[in-house]
Order: C-alpha cells, then sequence, then structure tokens
C-alpha cells in the first residue's frame, strides 16, 4: 500500500518528468525546424537541394543550380530526378579505383514545383595525368522520357578546345554543357546549367 505522501511525490515526480520531456521534445522540434530549412545531406534523393561533400571536403566550394525545362525549352518541369557525380579536387572519382561506377562524390535531386534542382560541393579537376576536361556527369530520369546523359564542363578549362573560352552569346546558353563560373562574396564558385529533355 502506497501512503498518502507518497502518492503525492509519485504525482510531483510524474509532473516533473513531463516538463522535462515536453522541454526535452521542443528543443528537438526547434533543432529540426533551424535544420530542415538548410539543405541537409540527409535529404539526398527527396530533395531538389542537396548537398554532396562534408565540410572537410578539399576543393573549391560550388554551388551549380538549374531548371529543368520540357523539349520546348520554356516549360519548367518538376519531379525530376537528377543525379549528378564527378570526380574530387585531385581528379579521383575514388581514389585506389578510380572507376566512375563507383564515384565517392555523387548525389540525386528531385526537381520542385519549379523544375529547379541545386548542389553543393566542390569543383572537379580534371583526371590525373590530364586529357579530359574536368566535369560533372548527369543522369536525368523523368516519367515518359527516355534517360538522358550529359555533362558540366567549365570555362577555361585547359583541357577544352580553345581552352573552353566562351562568347557572350556562348555564356548566355545556360543550356550548354560548358558553362562559366563566377566566384560569390563568400568564395564559392557559381555555376548555372539548365537542362531540357528530349
Ligand atoms: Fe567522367
Amino acid at each position: 500500500m502506497f501512503s498518502k505522501k507518497s502518492l503525492r511525490k509519485q504525482a510531483e515526480m510524474q509532473t516533473r518528468r513531463l516538463r522535462v520531456t515536453s522541454l526535452l521534445s521542443f528543443s528537438v522540434l526547434l533543432v529540426w525546424n533551424a535544420q530542415s530549412e538548410e539543405v541537409c545531406a540527409q535529404d539526398q534523393g527527396s530533395s531538389w537541394r542537396i548537398i554532396l561533400t562534408s565540410e572537410k571536403e578539399p576543393g573549391e566550394p560550388m554551388v551549380v543550380t538549374g531548371t529543368v525545362y520540357a523539349a520546348d525549352g520554356k516549360t519548367p518541369m518538376p519531379s525530376v530526378e537528377v543525379y549528378v557525380y564527378h570526380t574530387d579536387a585531385e581528379g579521383y572519382y575514388r581514389k585506389g579505383s578510380n572507376s566512375s561506377s563507383n564515384p565517392r562524390l555523387k548525389g540525386t535531386m528531385i526537381t520542385n514545383a519549379e523544375g529547379k534542382y541545386e548542389y553543393h560541393t566542390i569543383k572537379p579537376a580534371p583526371y590525373p595525368g590530364g586529357g579530359n576536361p574536368a566535369h560533372v556527369h548527369y543522369v536525368i530520369t523523368a516519367k515518359g522520357h527516355e534517360k538522358q546523359l550529359t555533362e558540366l564542363q567549365f570555362e577555361g578549362d585547359r583541357w577544352l578546345p580553345n581552352h573552353g573560352k566562351l562568347s557572350e552569346e556562348q555564356r548566355k546558353d545556360t543550356f550548354a554543357a560548358v558553362r562559366p563560373f563566377v566566384k560569390d562574396e563568400k568564395g564559392v564558385w557559381q555555376v548555372r546549367k539548365d537542362l531540357r529533355m528530349k
């Protein structure tokens, strides 16, 4: 049998436990809400914005943004899967076995209602030994369309014909494979690369 005193004590303890639990839940909710505003690596495969690299990844930070359009080049396409992968700052897909079938830096996005995608990564380097320009591989999958493969390359790359020099007109073509890149005030390379479904 419990005495009145011990019952009261139990009730007080339970109330205290509830308060602590509520406080903890609230804190977790706050953290979750704060994180959901950020670009989370864990979002890969379900978000239109992802991070491919950890903060410790060597290399120059780069953000690539773009929109996937229908064949007309004007109608944005939501719910398109955009898988990207590339080499690291030394030109390796994966050190030890530098095969593009097993890349380390990779990620999948799903375009949002405006057809947009965005990934945060580092600027890739050409393969070790050179010969090929630095590039990002794209695999684009959309319902009712054949899988599309394309690449992003960078203006000024020494392994591109004419060092990838672009005219003003070419710079404006956001669908082109070779794209210009500019450093923002935070020292991050910004690249725009739109995609057109066939
Ligand atoms: Fe490659």
